[in-house]
């Protein structure tokens, strides 16, 4: 897809498709094109056919301009990033079942910054093409280019650079989506690490990156025994993946990501019921978030520092499996007693955890779909936040808005800690009925106390249900969006 800035007379500009963003009453270039298209938009309004709302998309056809169509896309009412998001992205729908080949956007009718519209325009289009056989088979979509077109000629490189950004973003969500929404006999841990090796195998200009992938044998060396112990019901062998990508110079320290990726969570032998139990192949779109973020990263290579860890394994119920009531000796030398096998997200995560400080980490930040209990909590809107740095929390936060990728924090208080006592180990791996996001987040943090930590509860964000099943990309716009405000923090 190639996203170009123009700020060239607009009758000059031809395209299949125009798409004009705008509320019922037509502003200067809702104006130019309203008179260049013989007043269509006007009279779409006067006949009550456009009303201008927010998101209201109508396709009007022509034929005899340098365009054949013009996609109409609602503005009026649009308050926030995730409304903006949500109005570009129906747009960009239209558009894509127009087949049209090349596409002009109107800009600056929309969001407060050009950029920030730039941006999720071009991230909008490379979502909106994403289709499960297409990506399998690598089919190029129909549409070619788009043109941003704006007024402001002193923003053309800008908003190129905004569009690249959006772009990366936008195929990292796709990369996220395809592994997740792939079948969990093709998804396998050893798929995963095939897929990390060859992005470790990219070829860059400034940054630079390596894949190791540690198998079983390494773990044991390592005492890796809570992720061991989640692998032991399954033939298929576990893989702690180890993305290294260096953009910004050695002594920076890294952002390390950490995402589980239990390939297909059955439960183990505390054995999930069979309703909607499929969905649990996307148990893997943590560690594939992460992917997708270091796929997005090696297309622009930020100046940053980061580490992607990726524990990867099933959690099934074999003859050799975990059973509840086994105790077992972390990394870090804690004790578990695994009282629940389906509570196991949170044991790979924190032999990770543990194995993250290896790399002298500026922040650690690890992405999960760890709780149902937090889908009852946020539903399919926020991400749970749960950090032992409120400074770290708020970027996030604050990233997670600006990217329309929200976040919602929840407390580690001591209370919440205290339902983790064990008889038998220095703690449970579940902390009873209550407050399961909050006692996963108490359980994980006991690994992470030597380093400024977030954790992503990302269970109800990843992937919708329904008849539009599929994996959603997130939090991949949320991550880059953090990473891109450090890495020009601390390039400045
Ligand atoms: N992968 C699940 C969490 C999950 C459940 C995500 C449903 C999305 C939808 C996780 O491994 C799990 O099973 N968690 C248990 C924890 C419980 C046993 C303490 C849960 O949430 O029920
Ligand atoms: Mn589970
Ligand atoms: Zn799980």
């Amino acid at each position: 897809m190639k996203f170009t800035a123009s700020c060239a007379e607009l009758s000059g500009l031809k395209a299949d498709s125009l798409i004009l963003p705008t509320g019922s009453t037509l502003e200067n270039s809702a104006n130019t094109v309203d008179q260049w298209s013989n007043n269509a938009i006007s009279t779409a309004i006067a006949s009550g056919e456009f009303t201008g709302k927010s998101g209201q998309v109508l396709v009007l056809n022509f034929s005899g301009l340098t365009i054949q169509r013009i996609i109409l896309l609602g503005t009026d009412g649009l308050s926030n990033q995730r409304q903006v998001k949500k109005a570009i992205s129906a747009a960009c729908s239209a558009l894509n079942k127009t087949k049209s080949k090349s596409a002009l956007w109107i800009g600056g009718n929309l969001a407060e910054n050009i950029q920030a519209e730039a941006s999720i325009v071009a991230q909008s289009i490379n979502t909106s093409v994403y289709n499960y056989k297409k990506q399998a088979e690598k089919e190029k979509p129909n549409l070619e280019s788009l043109v941003f077109w704006s007024d402001l000629q002193s923003e053309t490189s800008a908003i190129e650079n905004a569009m690249s950004y959006g772009a990366a973003v936008g195929d990292g969500m796709n990369i996220a989506r395809q592994l997740g929404n792939l079948p969990a006999n093709i998804c396998t841990p050893s798929h995963l690490a095939d897929q990390a090796i060859s992005l470790g195998k990219a070829k860059l200009n400034k940054a630079s990156i390596s894949t190791e992938i540690l198998d079983r044998a390494d773990m044991q060396k390592l005492n890796m025994n809570s992720l061991l112990s989640v692998a032991e019901g399954s033939d298929e062998p576990p893989k702690l993946i180890v993305i290294n990508y260096q953009g910004a110079d050695a002594k920076t320290k890294p952002v390390v990501l950490v995402g589980k990726a239990v390939t297909f969570d059955s439960g183990g032998i505390s054995l999930k019921p069979g309703r909607g139990m499929d969905e649990m192949k996307y148990d893997m779109c943590g560690g594939a978030s992460v992917l997708g973020v270091m796929t997005a990263l090696i297309e622009l290579e930020l100046p940053i520092n980061v580490v992607g860890i990726i524990p990867a394994t099933e959690n099934m119920p074999n003859g050799r499996a975990t059973k509840p009531g086994d105790v077992v000796t972390s990394m870090s030398g804690q004790t578990i007693e695994i009282l629940n096998t389906d509570a196991e997200g949170r044991l790979i995560l924190c032999d990770s955890l543990t194995y993250a400080a290896k790399f002298n980490p500026d922040t650690v930040i690890d992405i999960a779909t760890l709780t149902g209990a937090v889908i009852s909590a946020l539903g399919k809107v926020a991400s749970g936040i749960l950090s032992n740095d409120q400074q770290l929390a708020n970027d996030l936060i604050e990233s997670g808005t600006q990217s329309a990728d929200p976040v919602w924090q929840l407390p580690l208080w001591e209370e919440y800690d205290d339902l983790l006592k064990s008889n038998f180990a220095d703690m449970a791996n579940i902390g009873g009925p209550q407050a399961g996001t909050i006692t996963a987040g108490c359980f994980l943090a006991r690994y992470a106390k030597d380093y400024k930590w977030a954790h992503l509860d990302v269970a109800g964000t990843a992937w919708i249900s329904g008849a539009n099943k599929g994996a959603t990309g997130r939090p991949v716009p949320l991550l880059m969006e953090y990473l891109r405000q450090k890495s020009e923090v601390s390039s400045d």
